[in-house]
């Protein structure tokens, strides 16, 4: 499957895709376990869909290029959908909201000092109990200045905060 969209990927969407299917995985880390396992796939598979999503409903009118050239924050891409329901764009509910919730996870800014738990869980695609931890530590210690602030959480994946380093607002 992801064969056939690899060759129209760009490089941005080529690397999301890679690091979410752990392909990037240091070695000194363990394996996964069963349960990590099976999650790393579902999201896997959750890209792969979101991206032929996207593809589908956004690239006949002017390519992925216009997705990719700015960083938008989740109120900017809001805006951005509601124009190109106005400009013609397709699709069900569905498919807007995964087409959506692709690009918020793979393509979207994030204020880590103002983003609710459930905007952190779903942006760095981690668990309740880390988005909160997270929270947490911006309330206790005050807002995060730096990713290497981020970086002391406990609990945070490391790898996935890096592979959206370029996307944290502070
Ligand atoms: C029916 C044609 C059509 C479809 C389908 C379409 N767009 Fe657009 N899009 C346009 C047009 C026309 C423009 C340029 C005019 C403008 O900026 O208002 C544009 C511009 C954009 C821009 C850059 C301009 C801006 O608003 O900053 C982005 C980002 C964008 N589209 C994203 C998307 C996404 C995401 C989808 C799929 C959900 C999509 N488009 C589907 C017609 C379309």
């Amino acid at each position: 499957m992801v064969n056939g969209i690899i060759p129209a990927l760009s490089l941005v969407f080529a690397a999301t895709m890679l690091v979410s299917a752990g392909n990037q995985t240091p070695q000194t880390v363990p394996p996964p376990s069963a349960s990590e396992a099976i999650h790393m796939a579902a999201q896997a598979e959750r890209d792969v869909i979101g991206y032929a999503t996207v593809e589908r409903m956004c690239a006949p009118c002017h390519g992925l290029e216009p997705l990719v050239a700015a960083v938008r924050t989740k109120e900017e891409w809001d805006a951005t959908f509601t124009k190109m329901r106005e400009a013609g764009a397709q699709g069900s509910e569905l498919e807007f909201q995964q087409a959506f919730e692709y690009v918020i996870r793979n393509l979207s800014a994030l204020n880590v000092n103002k983003a609710t738990a459930k905007e952190i869980e779903l942006w760095l695609d981690e668990s309740d109990k880390v988005a909160l931890a997270i929270v947490d530590a911006r309330n206790t210690s005050g807002a995060f200045k730096t990713i290497d602030d981020l970086k002391k959480v406990p609990g945070i994946d490391l790898k996935k905060l890096e592979a959206r380093k370029d996307r944290v607002r502070f």
